[in-house]
């Protein structure tokens, strides 16, 4: 795409560059700086839900094993892992009772080291879950703590002592009776949760609590894993003299209590000393945060290399779209709006333009499935919409993350009866919704879109026994869906979700600029076509997105001239009229400009 000229020039202001510049610039970013991280596509497995090996209807690690052929065969560059470390699964192993142990329905330290050399003999990094906000409170550090006011551990958690009175409130994000303290007779003292009962906040205040983390993390490094994905990691640090908040303080936090939780007085100091102590001893890993609560204003403090503290975070903005103010995940009667969503990627891709990176997804094992959410499920359209979302995805300036059974346009389960949940949340809101006296069949209703269980479900490799996820019934429903939507099926069709899903992984491997190209949107009150072009003067590809199930004519603005190079696209054809193209439902294409 680019002349030989155009080459040369480039060559030649790089060679000047180097000579000239002090070492000091040498040492800042550049918006093109490469890294395995920012050109990866990675791929992400609950354990939970993959592969069961030994029928027990619990996926496990033999079983992620005997399918790493299939995951090496999708393309992709790394495997993110949700929690597999020893859990009494309050939150499915976010709530871990050893760091450097294997949970036991999962199999064994053994079984570990097979799957990461596995992984690895294929070209594929492991990234694991970090979970170090919280430990489980059958972990041996918070049996110590709870003892006594006097044991060794005590300062390793949160603890108000109840002779001072209740504690102000503030809020917990699973408790069934909604606060984020929990008394605790055995020293009559409060201790902190942001998350469950279960799952109390471990201090970071407290030196000994870093070096153990830091600790950890080193003993899975040493083992060769390839990174972390650092659960909830902005919520750290935390003001422990645990102020009363009045409404007025929160006011500073447009997006709430998540963002005031994000922005404890030394969550910076806590990373950087990460870095220093434990990263940077491992040159080549990568560090991903979850960023609950962190907004455009402060990404920047996170992520840009000088800053010497995690390479790029998950944003949130997107998965409120279209949710009610209420909370809990209620939809809206109105939906999401695609005005919107481009508003949301638009502005987390520009962040980065010039320094730090971003990352982006559309499902996740907190999400509800990607086609259902985001696309459109219904049969008729399930296909093409589930495409367009990869087009998507894997076109943007971020590294992009997939959710296994999204590359088959796995779909929403929608279960009628809170018995079929599994997942604390819902379970714990169902409670707490339901003493509130509110009307639970509302958010039964809603939470069929919304609901994390929705993205749990096993991996629908077949229309067999289980959908060949396991020879017993699994934890959790199989979405009756699999009889059609398979693995099997999908591998064998050249026209599959499964096979575009390759093809898209292809292209932007074979085009940096899908990687590090500039992101620049195009008719921005589109309600019904996302389209933007990636790259610069010659070298430019126009990516259209039709996100409705309606036909969609395009006038393509006069300073654009398609090439005849498509690159992808969902349909066979692409139909244009003189400056117009007409995109049929959930048309995606990526083509090269002249
Ligand atoms: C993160 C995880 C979520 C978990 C929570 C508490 O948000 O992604 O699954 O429930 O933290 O650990
Ligand atoms: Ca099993």
């Amino acid at each position: 795409m680019k002349t030989l000229i155009g080459i040369k020039i480039i060559i030649t202001v790089f060679a000047l560059s180097f000579v000239f510049v002090s070492d000091y610039a040498r040492q800042t970013e550049s918006k093109s700086d490469k890294k395995w991280w920012k050109e990866a596509v990675v791929y992400q497995i609950y354990p939970r839900s993959f592969k069961d090996s030994n029928g027990d209807g619990v996926g496990d690690l033999q079983g992620i094993i005997s399918k790493l052929d299939y995951v090496k065969s999708l393309g992709i560059d790394a495997v993110w892992l949700n929690p597999i470390y020893a859990s009494p699964n309050d939150d499915n192993g976010y709530d871990i009772s050893d760091y450097r142990d294997i949970m036991k329905e999962f199999g064994t330290m053994a079984d570990f080291d097979v799957m990461l050399s596995e992984m690895h003999k294929r070209g594929i990094r492991l990234i694991m879950d970090l979970v170090v906000n919280h430990s489980s409170d059958e972990h041996k550090w918070f049996k110590e703590s709870r003892k006594s006011r006097t044991n060794p551990y005590r300062d390793y958690y949160h603890w108000w002592p109840a002779e001072k009175g209740k504690p102000a409130f503030r809020p917990s994000y699973f408790d069934e009776e909604g606060s984020a303290w929990r008394y605790d007779s055995i020293t009559n003292a409060y201790y902190l949760h942001y998350f469950s009962r279960k799952q109390p906040d471990l201090n970071w205040e407290n030196p000994k609590v870093r070096q153990e983390v830091y600790s950890i993390m080193k003993f899975w490094f040493d083992k060769g894993v390839d990174g972390f994905r650092m659960d909830v990691i902005p919520f750290i640090s935390k003001d422990t003299s645990f102020p009363v908040i009045t409404p007025d303080m929160l006011k500073k936090y447009t997006g709430g209590w998540a963002e005031y939780y994000a922005d404890g007085p030394h969550l910076h100091e806590y990373l950087k000393e990460m870095r220093r102590e434990v990263l940077d001893k491992y040159p080549d890993v990568m560090a991903l945060g979850e960023g609950a609560g962190v907004t455009l204003a402060n990404a920047h403090k996170f992520v840009d290399a000088d800053r010497k503290e995690l390479d790029m975070f998950f944003h949130f903005d997107a998965v409120g779209l279209g949710l009610s103010p209420k909370g809990y995940k209620l939809p809206d009667d109105k939906g999401w709006s695609l005005v919107d969503l481009k508003k949301v990627y638009t502005k987390w891709s520009d962040v980065f333009a010039q320094k730090g990176w971003g990352s982006i997804y559309l499902g996740n094992h907190d999400q509800p499935r990607m086609v259902s959410r985001w696309g459109n499920d219904d049969p008729a359209y399930r296909e093409a919409s589930a495409k367009m979302l990869f087009t998507f995805l894997l076109s943007m300036r971020a590294t992009p993350y997939v959710y296994y059974g999204d590359e088959l346009g796995m779909t929403n389960i929608r279960f009628n009866n809170i018995s079929d949940y599994r997942d604390i949340e819902t379970l714990n809101w169902y409670k707490l919704l339901k003493s509130k006296g509110e009307d639970i069949s509302v958010y039964l209703k809603g939470w069929q879109l919304t609901a994390r269980d929705n993205g749990r479900t096993p991996f629908q490799w077949d229309a067999g026994t289980n959908a060949g996820f396991s020879t017993s019934l699994p934890w959790i429903k199989i979405n009756p869906d699999y009889i059609t939507v398979n693995e099997h099926l999908q591998e064998n069709d050249p026209q599959s979700i499964l096979n575009y899903f390759r093809k898209m992984i292809h292209v932007r491997k074979g085009n940096k600029i899908l990687v590090y190209g500039d992101y620049k949107l195009l008719d921005k009150d589109n309600p019904q076509v996302y389209a933007f072009t990636r790259g610069s003067g010659s070298n430019r590809v126009l990516v259209l997105l039709n996100f409705s199930k309606e036909t969609v004519v395009w006038n393509i603005p006069d300073d654009l001239k398609l090439s005849s190079h498509i690159l992808i696209n969902n349909y066979p054809e692409l139909k244009t009229f003189g400056h117009a193209v007409s995109l049929n439902a959930y048309q995606a294409i990526c083509v090269e400009l002249k």
